[in-house]
């Protein structure tokens, strides 16, 4: 489906709201010392707090080899809606040739666009970045660079294709070492620069070597004698990034580091990068049993590269999107339980992707990015409904520095992005509310799901009826199992018949409990109300006093 590109000037009236200071300001965090290293599997700032990554991927590879929307909307709106959307980090993606190619590189905007036909877009750079249009394709995408960090925004350069164009496919001859478009010596030369480039920019703060490696040649051995090569190359060049490293099938699969660690003459700035989408997991979403679908390509993805946490590495997942539509029924199953994954492993993230729409993609003039974090024109989150299920994740749960406290668990609700918490308006109701105002609950060995430093249990009353704290804590309606393959379902068996209920919530967004739904074989319905996970936090947390004052019964 072809959008029509519209006339410039509805463009600046409609920048007013993501520049106002207000908005940002209200989302200001304290900046990291940077540069970045990692202990064990965190990211953490130079004074050894986490950092946890929650980036947005900006695309800047392809065929203009310029960062797209800067006819849309002015760099410095652009910049200031991915903070206001919660991001502290932008994956910035680059094509080798921009670096290697010096008539590329050197190539105005203006004439990068025009040579495409892209003439409309050139003129909306004229309008909405008109001091960028005559500057070089590099200096183009280093104002860009400059402009996120001006804004505070950490960068990760992503080395996405070799020949600027869409990516990726297995045939496209970008895929791996030695293909046509991917001579190893180049891509050493074009990352050494890169580092180079930004070695006194402390918002770069680290590099993915090459993005989803690819195609007939992939080869383990050859992974690790390039990998480790521009690794080292990087290094060299700026000692203070992380060097991130992906894996082989479309980055799906870093396996094989199971038996050989990469060897290299550095420690602490090391990081893997995996990449998960609704569509990795072949047509298991759409026709499926969503809890057998999610525990099967959760195991899957433990074993190609979430294994690598456990080993003591940072686990990136540098790409994951949806249709934001709501429309691809797949992606809305997939996304509940990446985001129980992303939630209970705590990982740094980047979203596929801030691009609403491209200059062209795919030989598409104003190609509409149906996973783009931002509509078509640039303005506005295009759901900002998606916005706030991802919020919850921007922030650490857990890791070096955070706080003092002893962890404690939340109960996360994926479908909404939102946890279990005590209901404002009643002393023993539960309700979903912002995971930052959550209660320390405690899922203890006994599987009581008990309010942190007090007598308070959680209760199952009936079928369709609230669930609530109480002090009578012996009876079967106390002990909560998580149940079905996805283990989301949380269980209890009412005393007065024995039957198995689970946690699930109402129209209003109280939490009550019903009869346990999809939870096997069926792949026709959809469980993911039902769907909580209990995660591990450290988070700085509300006192408990209030709470201590409630009446003592169930
Ligand atoms: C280098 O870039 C120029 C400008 O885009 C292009 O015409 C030329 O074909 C490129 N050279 C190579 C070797 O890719
Ligand atoms: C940074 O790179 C420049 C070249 O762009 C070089 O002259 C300079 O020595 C480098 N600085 C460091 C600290 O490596
Ligand atoms: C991988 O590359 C190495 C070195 O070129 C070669 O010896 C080996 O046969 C290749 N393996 C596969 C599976 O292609
Ligand atoms: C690791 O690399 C070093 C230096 O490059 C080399 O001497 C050593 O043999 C390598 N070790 C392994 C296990 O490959
Ligand atoms: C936003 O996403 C939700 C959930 O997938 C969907 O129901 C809704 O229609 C979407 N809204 C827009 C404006 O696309
Ligand atoms: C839960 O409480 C037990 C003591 O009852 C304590 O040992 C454990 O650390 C607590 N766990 C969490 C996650 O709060
Ligand atoms: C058990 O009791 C609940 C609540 O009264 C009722 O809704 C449910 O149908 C009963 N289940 C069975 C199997 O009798």
């Amino acid at each position: 489906m072809k959008i029509p590109m519209r006339p410039v000037l509805y463009l600046l009236l409609l920048l007013s709201f993501l520049s106002s200071n207000s908005l940002r300001a209200s989302l200001a965090t304290s900046s990291p010392s940077l540069p970045l290293s990692t202990s064990s599997r965190w990211i953490v700032d130079g004074n050894g707090r986490r950092v946890k990554l929650a980036c947005v991927n900006w695309a800047a590879h392809l065929e203009a080899a310029a960062a797209e929307g800067l006819g849309k909307q002015p760099l410095d709106t652009i910049s200031g809606g991915v903070v206001a959307l919660g991001f502290n980090c932008v994956r910035l993606t680059w094509p080798l040739y921009l670096l290697t190619n010096v008539s590329l590189g050197s190539l105005p905007l203006r004439a990068s666009l025009a040579g495409l036909g892209l003439l409309e877009s050139a003129a909306a750079v004229a309008v909405n970045n008109p001091a960028l249009l005559d500057l070089s394709l590099l200096q183009a995408f280093q104002a860009v660079v400059s402009n996120l960090a001006s804004n505070n925004i950490m960068v990760i350069l992503d080395n996405q294709i070799s020949k600027a164009g869409w990516c990726c496919s297995k045939f496209d001859d970008n895929g791996f070492f030695g293909d046509k478009y991917f001579d190893p010596d180049e891509w050493l030369q074009g990352l050494t620069m890169m580092a180079t480039m930004f070695n006194s920019t402390t918002n770069v703060v680290g590099m993915s070597l090459r993005n989803e490696l690819r195609g007939p040649k992939q080869n383990i051995s050859l992974w690790y004698r390039y990998m480790q090569r521009g690794a080292e190359a990087v290094h060299a060049a700026n000692p203070n990034l992380l060097i991130i490293l992906s894996g082989l099938d479309y980055d799906k699969d870093l396996s094989f580091l199971s038996e050989s660690q990469v060897n290299l003459t550095f420690t602490d700035k090391v990081v893997f990068e995996l990449h998960w989408y609704g569509f990795s997991d072949g047509g298991d979403w759409e026709n499926g049993n969503p809890n057998e679908v999610c525990g099967s390509v959760v195991d899957n993805m433990m074993k190609k590269g979430g294994f690598l946490l456990e080993q003591g590495w940072p686990l990136f997942l540098s790409e994951f999107g949806v249709d934001q539509s709501g429309r691809n029924m797949a992606d809305n199953r997939f996304l509940s339980c990446f985001l129980s994954v992303a939630a209970e492993l705590d990982l740094d993230w980047a979203l596929w992707a801030l691009q609403g729409s491209y200059y062209i993609r795919e030989g598409q003039l104003g190609y509409d990015e149906t996973y783009g974090l931002l509509g078509w024109d640039w303005c506005k989150a295009r759901n900002s409904s998606f916005v706030n299920r991802i919020s919850a994740l921007q922030a650490p749960f857990q890791g070096p520095g955070l706080s003092n406290n002893s962890p404690y668990n939340i109960i996360f609700h994926p479908l909404t992005g939102l946890c279990v918490v005590k209901k404002f308006s009643s002393k023993n109701l539960l309700e979903l509310g912002q995971c930052a105002d959550s209660e320390a609950w405690n899922y203890t060995a006994e599987q009581h799901v008990m309010l942190e430093d007090t007598k308070y249990c959680m209760l199952a009353k009936g079928v369709g009826r609230r669930a609530r704290l109480g002090t009578s804590c012996g009876g079967s309606n106390s002990i909560w199992e998580l149940i079905s393959d996805s283990k989301m379902h949380v269980s209890t068996k009412l005393p007065i018949n024995g039957s198995t209920v689970c946690l699930d919530i109402s129209q209003d967004g109280t939490v009550i409990t019903n009869l346990c739904k999809c939870l096997s074989l069926d792949g026709t319905c959809n469980p993911d109300s039902q769907w909580f996970k209990i995660i591990r936090s450290t988070r700085e947390r509300e006192s408990q006093t209030a709470y201590l004052k409630l009446p003592s019964q169930g």
